[in-house]
């Protein structure tokens, strides 16, 4: 199984808004397969289609301890939220070491599908209830730097800058 390439901002691609799965078929098997194998060799939390460029609204993810409890949600609503949390962001497609605190709700009450087409909805708080959020917001064009001040995110844009430049030197 091939390692997907991960979409990095400010690739205009991330901006897509994902059209819902209506067939949950072999390809679309392979591809969270790939997604998982993606997932795990990145050391992400999660990752959702958009940032694969399959623009489909589906994600992977994996909050286990020992990394060996993965997760396949198709069609994610967020069917309620409430409360607040602040807890520090990173993303697989914004850059290693780039994280910021961002304010997101404490508990989401989710509606999903699994690979076997079954419908499912959770209660969630804690990280799972952040993941659950950030990864919908990717289906969604939106990448957690949307959340912070213009000033932060300017600052973030140019350390990004830097940091590609020295790769390429
Ligand atoms: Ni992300």
């Amino acid at each position: 199984m091939p390692l997907l390439d991960i979409l990095q901002y400010p690739d205009p691609r991330l901006r897509t808004k994902a059209k819902p799965v209506t067939n949950i078929d072999d390809e679309l098997r392979r591809q969270v397969e790939d997604m998982y194998e993606t997932m795990y060799h990145a050391q992400g939390l999660g990752l959702a289609a958009t940032q694969v460029n399959i623009h489909q609204r589906f994600f992977v993810m994996d909050l286990s301890e020992k990394r060996d409890q993965p997760v396949c949600v198709i069609n994610p609503e967020i069917l309620s939220q409430e409360g607040s949390q602040d807890d520090f962001h990173g993303c697989l497609s914004v850059g290693a070491g780039i994280s910021d605190k961002i304010k997101r709700a404490a508990k989401v009450r989710l509606k999903g599908m699994d690979l076997e087409g079954k419908a499912f909805e959770w209660e969630l708080e804690g990280l799972a209830a952040i993941c659950i959020q950030h990864e919908v917001d990717h289906l969604n064009g939106i990448l957690f730097i949307d959340h912070l001040s213009r000033l932060k995110q300017e600052r973030i844009r140019k350390k990004i800058e830097k940091f590609r430049r020295q790769e390429q030197a």
